[in-house]
């Protein structure tokens, strides 16, 4: 089967192995990882018509928290402006179009941008034009050249942007996350710490990994003792996100998640609970009681990925001290660690050529498939706003593909 060069991926038909039920679908063809052509395809659709994680909230907790980021490519200022709401801008000065900001910073109520001095203000009005009233021109008016603006939303303690106008509000393509997630405040969580890792794989197989415990005996022992294979349990309703959750989080000989306090006025539910849940495309949060661990991931090529890694705790009156969260941020980079190698493994065997497609396990890998069909639904869109958003499971006490009945399931209020 030679899918790549010629494919059109806005067909139906290249999609065809992956449009059947999970017991009876292909997983997606090696093109999808390693091919230059689709990578462009996927930029200019999947990531420039939906919404992309980009921080978390914390980062632009209080007005001039400024960060800088790609999305499908192109410079995003994402600010927080005098008033308290979220601002986003194409990083590109209306004057003759200099990049306005290199990095994340912090402004004292202005953007200036170094060239001539133009200045803008956190709500992306044009207030200075250095020298242009030595010589008025006819009919210019700062207002018609304020900063081109870029959706942003806060969700679940995320910041997201979305560069196409048409598509739904972040809470609602997520369809009852939000409800499920509210219980922790997650919006109100503090950055612990922040680190970057750059990832020679395609950015879905760090998705898809995150996604299934298919691989968790054999990658990860020591996360097996934690978040045991048996006590993974579905959480996923409509929306674009596929979800798991672990009931009863374990601990072990090291405390390795239970060093912390937790976050208080969990439910019985979220407080003995990790929920692991990816939002397409590029969110991979996952929260336990006392602690969050968002990874937000940046396409660079077909095989390479940069990875934000972020540790987000809930507001406590006192402190963590640097022991007890040290013990937990280690025990994921030694996860993170092991996925990466892995991941990475993955994407040599999907360049090395002659893979064709494989079989899912509906038990292990029923959020991989789902995901894989998002994907597809993008690639196939008639227009950016035409959205399906996914259906979930009936309820979250039923034993689906063989997963067992989780004891504490998820109920909706
Ligand atoms: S390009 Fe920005 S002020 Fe001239
Ligand atoms: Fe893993």
């Amino acid at each position: 089967m030679a899918m790549g060069m010629h494919t059109d991926w806005s067909s139906e038909i290249a999609w065809g192995g992956i449009r059947q039920p999970v017991d009876a679908a292909h997983t997606l063809p090696a093109a999808c990882y390693a091919d230059q052509k689709f990578f462009e395809a996927e930029q200019a659709t999947v990531f420039s018509s939906f919404w992309t994680g980009v921080a978390a909230s914390d980062q632009v907790r209080d007005a001039g928290n400024t960060i800088v980021r790609s999305v499908a490519g192109q410079s995003i200022i994402i600010t927080r402006d005098d008033d308290g709401e979220l601002r986003a801008f194409r990083n590109a000065c209306r004057h003759r179009g200099t990049e306005l900001l290199e990095d994340d910073c912090q402004l004292s109520g202005t953007i200036r941008c170094p060239y001539h001095r133009w200045g803008y203000s956190l709500t992306g009005s044009l207030i200075a034009t250095p020298r242009f009233d030595e010589y008025p021109l006819e009919g210019f008016d700062r207002a018609d050249y304020g900063l081109h603006p870029v959706r942003v939303e806060a969700f679940a303690g995320v910041v997201f942007v979305s560069l196409e106008a048409e598509v739904p509000s972040v809470a609602e393509c997520m369809g009852d996350l939000g409800l499920r997630l509210a219980g922790y405040e997650l919006d109100t969580w503090r950055l612990r710490e922040e680190r970057s890792f750059e990832i020679r794989a395609n950015w879905k197989l760090i998705s898809e990994n995150f996604q299934e415990y298919y691989h968790l005996t054999w990658v990860h022992p020591d996360l097996a003792k934690v978040s045991r294979v048996a006590d993974h349990y579905r959480y996923q309703g409509p929306g674009m996100y596929c979800g798991q959750t672990t009931t009863p989080v374990s601990s072990d000989e090291r405390d390795d998640w239970t060093a912390m306090p937790p976050a208080a006025g969990l439910t019985e539910s979220d407080g003995a609970s990790g929920r692991f849940v990816a939002m397409f495309p590029n969110v991979l949060l996952s929260v336990l009681p006392n602690h969050v661990f968002l990874m937000l991931l940046e396409p660079l090529a077909p095989g390479r990925t940069l990875e934000r890694a972020i540790w987000l705790l809930p507001p406590h009156e006192a402190p963590v001290s640097e022991h007890a969260f040290a013990v937990t941020r280690d025990f994921w980079i030694d996860v993170n660690t092991e996925d990466i190698d892995i991941v990475q493994r993955n994407q040599r065997g999907l360049t090395a050529g002659g893979y064709t497609p494989g079989r899912y396990s509906p038990r292990f890998e029923e959020p991989v498939h789902r995901f894989a069909n998002m994907l597809a639904d993008r690639f196939t869109a008639q227009a950016p706003g035409d959205l399906r958003i996914p259906d979930g499971d009936p309820a979250d006490d039923l034993d689906l593909f063989g997963n067992g009945v989780n004891p504490l399931p998820y109920r909706p209020a």
